[in-house]
């Protein structure tokens, strides 16, 4: 066995509440793509990291996902929806784990809501993207790729 074999970077993406409704929630805020057909063509402009993608509507199970991966990836990018700005158990499980976590949103969180203001997220991340649609998802990618 090649000791090169198992090189690549692994990198997953998290996704909170409602986010499997894309596309079809609030077309006007999130945009118009289903996230299935977005992660199929975030696979393909990177095929040589290892990317993983889970949702889930349940606060538990994002913990779960979080404690699993963040002891097994490089990099996980998170989206904890509206957990992000309720969710001290996410808050905690960033902090436990050892993979580095960036923060992203589809919208512009500062410009909504007051409410949209405050995150869990945030004081346990690496870093933040927010506010240019789903392209957030590849810029956190980008920002864990080696610079030159
Ligand atoms: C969101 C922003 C949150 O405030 C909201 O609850 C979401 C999506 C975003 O990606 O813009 O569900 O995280």
């Amino acid at each position: 066995m090649s000791i090169f074999a198992n090189s690549m970077m692994k990198i997953a993406i998290l996704n909170g509440p409602n986010l499997n409704l894309l596309g079809k929630r609030e077309p006007e805020v999130y945009g118009n793509k289903d996230f299935v057909q977005y992660f199929g063509q975030l696979q393909s402009l990177f095929p040589e990291i290892n990317l993983t993608y889970y949702q889930s509507n349940v606060e538990g199970e994002l913990i779960n996902e979080l404690q699993r991966a963040g002891f097994d990836v490089d990099g996980i990018i998170l989206n904890a929806a509206a957990y992000t700005h309720t969710s001290v158990g996410i808050g905690d499980a960033i902090k436990a784990i050892s993979a580095p976590v960036i923060e992203v949103h589809i919208s512009n969180t500062f410009s909504r809501e007051d409410f949209r203001h405050t995150s869990f997220v945030t004081p346990n991340a690496k870093g933040l993207i927010l506010g240019f649609g789903l392209d957030v998802y590849r810029l956190a990618i980008e920002s864990f790729l080696p610079k030159s």
